[in-house]
């Protein structure tokens, strides 16, 4: 059954809060974002697989560890998700960067693929689909089967703000797919926005609108 994660760490909280103000600026909307992704990339690589080599102090010989060197591949959910990118590359920096991009079918209302570009090897990686909202499930979901469909196995689900409808509809879809999030919110309102959440979280981070 898959775990949902809710990163409650100060730092995540603080910056969480001015993310969600009307009243910030892109520029350091932008950068909020960026520093909140690498603090949850921080937390979600905690499982990472080490290894022992054997290496020289200036004192003595000692087995210490370092990464297995399992490889990482970084999906953003277009656009928004682009805006997780960076903050996640600060920690993972051999990661490979796929792209999904979705729109909403105006008759179905389903989430449509209408791009994919991942690394050749994705039998071979462990995925991170970042998303700053999880609003409906929809686009998650979309994106999660995208990437099965194509091979891979291991995937993790990363956002700053979700819904509860979200949650569930994901947990649901994927129940082998862990969700880490930095805030659960009350629910979505009559136009599918997250309530209290933060807005329109791709307008915000590029300014448009
Ligand atoms: N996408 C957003 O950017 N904001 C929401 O509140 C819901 C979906």
């Amino acid at each position: 059954m898959a775990k949902v994660y809710v990163f409650d760490h100060p730092l995540i909280q603080h910056k969480l809060t001015y993310i969600r103000e009307k009243d910030t600026g892109t520029k350091e909307f932008r950068e909020l974002v960026d520093e909140v992704a690498t603090l949850m990339a921080f937390e979600i690589t905690r499982d990472m697989p080490l290894e022992e080599i054997e290496i020289q102090t200036p004192v003595s010989t000692m087995k210490s560890k370092v990464l297995a060197g399992k490889k990482i591949g970084v999906i953003p959910i277009l656009r928004a998700g682009i805006g997780m990118v960076d903050g996640v590359l600060k920690l993972i920096p051999a990661a490979k960067v796929g792209h999904i991009g979705l729109y909403r079918d105006p008759k179905t209302l389903k989430p449509v693929e209408y791009y994919v570009k991942l690394p050749s090897d994705v039998e071979e990686r462990d995925f991170i689909v970042v998303d700053p909202m999880l609003a409906t499930g929809g686009s998650a979901i979309e994106a999660i089967n995208s990437l099965k469909k194509r091979g891979a196995k291991n995937i993790k689900f990363m956002c700053l703000i979700a819904a509860p409808e979200g949650v569930e509809a994901v947990k649901e879809a994927h129940s082998d797919v862990d969700i880490y999030i930095a805030a659960l919110d009350e629910k979505l309102n009559e136009k599918g926005y997250i309530v209290p959440g933060l807005g329109d979280a791709g307008d915000r981070l590029f300014g448009t609108k």
